[in-house]
């Protein structure tokens, strides 16, 4: 059976209160359901949750006390390697709070102006210090490091717009990125509780990145219950 990702991105949301707030919440829902940490289980669900770097020693400090597998991630890493560039949060810091990085998110390549040649340092510094990096990309015409882990598959136009693509010409896409990468592919843009199984019961699709559907707990919870019923 292969294994599904759930991967909620909070994006820049969330002070260190709220973050615990909604750890605390999700840990509740977790303990009062008996059989999902099974049910994820044999599923094969691989779980991320990526937050802003500031929640990240919180959410890690309390990781043992949820009670269920969850991996923590950072949204960005930097392309430098330690040293004199102000500002920046290198690999070897991210890995001493995460295990995941989400690498070239359409808003970083937008807002940032991140280009191709950025993101593949940053995947290869990550690479070095053993984080998994979640690169995204926008469809088949970019380019993907081969050192990146898993990819996400994130049309700009679904992204945050509460409508998502339509999952048979999202599967092609990612069916394309599979063939041609030999990675697991991650669709974004939209997923909510009423659509992540269609996407999820395509054979192109290894999982789902949520944006909006990671900031409240329930709905997180309600995915990952779909997510562990996915035949
Ligand atoms: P959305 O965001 O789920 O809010 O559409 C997805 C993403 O940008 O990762």
């Amino acid at each position: 059976m292969r294994a599904l990702y759930v991967v909620g991105n909070w994006k820049s949301n969330k002070t260190i209160q709220e973050a615990i707030a909604w750890w605390n919440a999700f840990g509740a829902l977790v303990s009062g359901d008996k059989k999902i940490a099974s049910e994820a289980k044999k599923r094969h669900l691989i779980i991320v949750l990526c937050a802003p770097y500031t929640v990240l020693p919180a959410l890690k400090e309390n990781i043992e006390s949820i009670g269920f597998p969850i991996a923590l991630g950072a949204q960005d890493v930097s392309p430098f390697p330690e040293g004199a560039y102000t500002g920046e949060v290198s690999a070897r810091m991210v890995k001493e709070l995460a295990d995941y990085v989400i690498v070239g998110h359409s808003e970083r390549r937008r807002y940032f102006q991140e280009t191709d040649s950025e993101l593949e340092f940053e995947t290869l510094h990550a690479q070095s210090v053993g984080l998994a990096t979640i690169y995204c990309v926008e469809g088949e015409k970019n380019s993907i490091p081969g050192s990146a882990t898993v990819v996400a598959y994130e049309p700009p136009s679904a992204i945050g717009k509460g409508q998502a693509e339509d999952v048979g010409k999202a599967g092609t896409v990612c069916a394309g990125i599979g063939r041609s990468t030999h990675k697991p592919v991650l669709y974004g843009g939209s997923v909510t509780p009423d659509n992540v199984a269609s996407f999820l019961g395509h054979p192109a699709i290894d999982g789902v990145l949520l944006g909006g559907s990671s900031l409240d707990p329930s709905v997180f919870f309600t995915i990952i219950r779909v997510a562990s019923s996915i035949p």
